[in-house]
Order: C-alpha cells, then structure tokens, then sequence
C-alpha cells in the first residue's frame, strides 16, 4: 500500500492513485480543524459535565445511546458541517464544481463491549463497496479528539486485490435505507440488521492503522477492506467521516475494480454538490440505477412519515 502523506498532487492523479489502492494522509487545515471544534462543541453540549472519553465510566449504556441518538443527527445536518467539508475539499484540491460530497457522519467507539451496535456500531472488517457504495466513492476519516493505536481503524490491504466470500449479494442499499437506519438507536445490545460481512475467515493481519491529530485527514478508496480496532485504550474515539465522488469519474464509470462485491441499489443519490449542494444529474445517477430503488419506495415513503 502507497501512503502519500501531505501530497501535492492534482485531485485527478489523487483519486487514480486511491482507484489503485493507496491511502493519502493530511495534516490538520483550517476547515478541518474547524469542524472538528464544531463536533466537540456538540459533544461537550450533549454530555454536560461529564468527560466524553470517558462517559462509558458514569452513565449506562440505554442513556449513552439516547444521546448519541440526538447528538449525531444534529451534527450530521447542521449547516455548518456542509461548510466545513466545502472549506476540507476546497483546501485539498477537488473542484467544487464536480466534487459531491454526502453528509459528515459523527462515529463513536467506545471501550470493550459497553455499546457496539446500533447507534455506535463497530464495523467489523467490509468493504463500503459491500454496502452499495459505488468504485469512485473516496472515504474520508478524521478523529474529533486524540486517537491511539487501541482505538482508531485499520486497514487490511493485503485483500485490495484478493476476493472474499461476503454477504454482499443479500444487501440492497434502498431496502436498508428503507428497513433499517431509522431505528439505529434501538439497538442497544446487539443489532439484528442484516449487514454484509465476510463469510470466510479474515487474515486482520498485516494490518495499518494511521494515527493522526485532530482534524488531520486521511482518503482512501470504498474498495479497500478496514475495521474498527477493538478499543482497548479505555477511552472513547469519536472521529468523523464523509465521502465524495468526482463528477467525471461517475460519467466515465472510473473507480476501483470490483473484486467481490455483488450488493444491488446505490448511494449515487445521496451526494451533494461542493458548490450548490445539488444532487447528482438524473442521468449520472440513472447509470448506477437497477430498478430495486422502486420495490421499495413504497416502504420507504412509510418509514420517513415516522
Ligand atoms: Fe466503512
């Protein structure tokens, strides 16, 4: 695996690089750094008086959840995290013009098993690609507080290449949009949704995990197998991550090669234009579309009216 580090190449060359396998690593900028106080300041407000690397210590897991159930769409679709991340790709290069982007996730990891599902599930090694997540969708990752090797994500690149037996072809991005996401916070001990996951045993080893300050950011392909570290640090990780996809790379159908991945449905519609915040044009996304998104339509409608 090539790990560029505070690269100055072109965004183009950049994501055929990321297309190939290689991870790039930036040090904090302005706008991420931005986002990052903005994601504590939420925390902080959220948690009161209470350490937030530390909560898992004074309060229940149930109450843990019913927080982070707050706490995390108020970050997701708070206006200032979609200009942060315009300030993030504006500083590292993408035309804003042809970058979309999907909303900013807020990602908990807390010590051993005090709450890994549902509203802070820890995700076992996958491949985003499993999930419907299409060839030319890059990853970004940066942790809202300090990280150590014991709770950050590792990446397991020695299955770039090397297909693995996976649950993928049971996984329709409409139906679990549909079924699924809304009731993440129920799931406190245990989660029941049907997620894709390799079905043979997984080498984790060689693995590598980048440490990185806050706001520092890394890239790397949807196509490439990570995991959240098992947290034994003792204290929680909080980190955020985005994606985006090029405009050009969606019309041409560039990206990573599909090694193993057999999902139906796609995230084409979710992504935001760097500049209007538009979505995809109907024909770029029409490319991507296996007619599942109309069997559950219909579910879907019923879900968001909850
Ligand atoms: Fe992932």
């Amino acid at each position: 695996m090539n790990i560029y580090v505070d690269s100055k190449m072109s965004d183009q060359s950049r994501r055929k690089a990321l297309y190939e396998g290689a991870v790039f690593s930036y040090s904090p900028g302005p706008s991420a750094i931005e986002l990052c106080r903005f994601a504590q300041s939420l925390i902080e407000e959220a948690f009161g008086a209470l350490d937030p690397l530390r909560v898992h210590e004074s309060i229940p897991a149930e109450k843990c959840a019913e927080i982070l159930s707050s706490l995390k769409p108020q970050f997701i679709h708070h206006p200032k995290s979609k200009e942060s991340i315009q300030g993030i790709l504006r500083e590292l290069g993408c035309d804003l013009e042809k970058t979309y982007f999907d909303v900013p996730r807020m990602r908990t990891a807390f010590p051993n098993d005090y709450l890994n599902s549902g509203i802070a599930y820890a995700f076992h090694p996958h491949r985003d690609t499993w999930y419907s997540a299409p060839f030319c969708q890059i990853n970004w990752w940066m942790p809202i507080y300090d990280v150590t090797p014991d709770n950050c994500m590792a990446f397991h690149p020695h299955y770039w290449n090397r297909r693995i037996k996976n649950g993928s072809d049971r996984f329709n991005y409409h139906r679990w949009n549909a079924e699924s996401r809304y009731s993440a916070a129920q799931h406190v001990k245990g989660d029941s949704r049907v997620q894709p996951r390799a079905e043979e045993e997984i080498e984790l080893e060689p693995q590598v995990r980048m440490i990185c300050n806050i706001g520092g950011a890394y890239l790397f392909s949807a196509a490439q197998l990570h995991s959240t570290v098992p947290n034994t640090s003792g204290m929680t990780r909080y980190s955020i991550d985005f994606r985006t996809v090029h405009l050009d790379d969606v019309i041409g159908r560039i990206g990573a090669s599909n090694v193993d991945s057999a999902c139906t449905g796609t995230a084409m519609g979710d992504y935001l234009r760097g500049t209007d915040l538009s979505h995809l044009p109907e024909e770029a996304v029409a490319l991507y579309r296996d007619a599942t998104e109309s069997e559950y339509s219909v579910l879907s409608d019923h879900a968001a009216s909850r």
